[in-house]
């Protein structure tokens, strides 16, 4: 049995299996893309064990493999990110489509500052999709697990920036978008699970806030990040550590919300 509070390495379907039915509360995680070599040699993150590089047809049945073992051992929602590039074109229709009755919502995160083009005479690609696909409360678009009243005003298209923290990977989430998450779509004392976490951003955040965490990801030296990122002091307002860290709502203008205007 796997223990809390841990990051794990390993390909997340095999150490998923360890896991009991409805173990984990809240997902927040982001796959690779099947980027193959189609990216830049500087952005070519996957260092090991991982060449991003399938066949389409064999991605969509492990995106589908994954989602489908998510739903499994976890409680609540599941916030998958992605984004649509070539090499898995179709893949948001497939995501629709295999999981339809538990799609509770879709967040749209336009980027306020897209990274440039891949190849010459394309689009940069400036948005990103955010599923939450849920068990709570199936077929319907109401969160009973949540932290929010109707007065908050939660918009699904999040408009922010790519500001990433330098920790030695290519494609981590900003702290905003789990720590977005975390503070409408949890309750106190939830287990935040990210089964392909990267350096950890999912983690930290969620330890940072006082939740419980659990970790994942192939690649020996991301799991290594994350440990030492997760195993620095961190520093909260008194208010949040004395309470256990139910976190604090970030102000519209932190989480980027649209503004009424628009
Ligand atoms: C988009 S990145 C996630 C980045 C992460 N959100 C962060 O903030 O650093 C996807 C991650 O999935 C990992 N990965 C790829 N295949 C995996 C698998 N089968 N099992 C577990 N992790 C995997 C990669 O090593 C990579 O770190």
């Amino acid at each position: 049995m796997l223990e809390i509070n841990q990051v794990y390495q390993g390909d997340c379907l095999d150490v998923m299996k360890q896991l009991p039915d409805n173990f984990t509360d809240v997902t927040i995680t982001s796959p690779p893309y099947n980027m193959g070599d189609r990216v830049k040699p500087w952005l070519q993150t996957y260092k090991v064990n991982n060449k991003d590089n399938r066949n389409k047809g064999e991605y969509f049945k492990w995106i589908k493999e994954v989602i489908t073992e998510l739903l499994r051992i976890n409680r609540f929602h599941i916030f998958f990110n992605i984004q649509e590039v070539v090499g898995n074109n179709g893949v948001i229709q497939y995501i629709y489509q295999e999981f339809n009755p538990f799609i509770k919502e879709v967040f749209i995160w336009a980027k306020t500052n897209p990274p440039c083009h891949i190849v010459e005479n394309q689009c940069s690609n400036g948005y990103e999709y955010i599923f939450c696909i849920s068990k709570d409360n199936p077929n319907s678009k109401v969160f009973n697990h949540c932290n929010f009243k109707r007065k908050d005003y939660i918009r699904n298209v999040i408009i922010k920036g790519v500001h990433r923290d330098k920790h030695g990977h290519n494609y981590a989430f900003p702290e905003w978008l789990p720590e977005y998450f975390i503070n409408y779509f949890t309750k106190k004392g939830d287990l935040i699970f990210d089964p392909m976490c990267g350096s950890g951003t999912t983690l930290y955040v969620a330890k940072t806030r006082g939740y419980r965490y659990l970790g994942i990801d192939i690649s020996k030296e991301y799991v290594q990040i994350a440990q030492k990122r997760l195993s620095q002091e961190t520093l909260l307002p008194l208010d949040v550590k004395q309470e256990g860290g139910k976190g604090i709502h970030p102000t519209s203008k932190e989480v980027g919300i649209l503004p009424k205007f628009l």
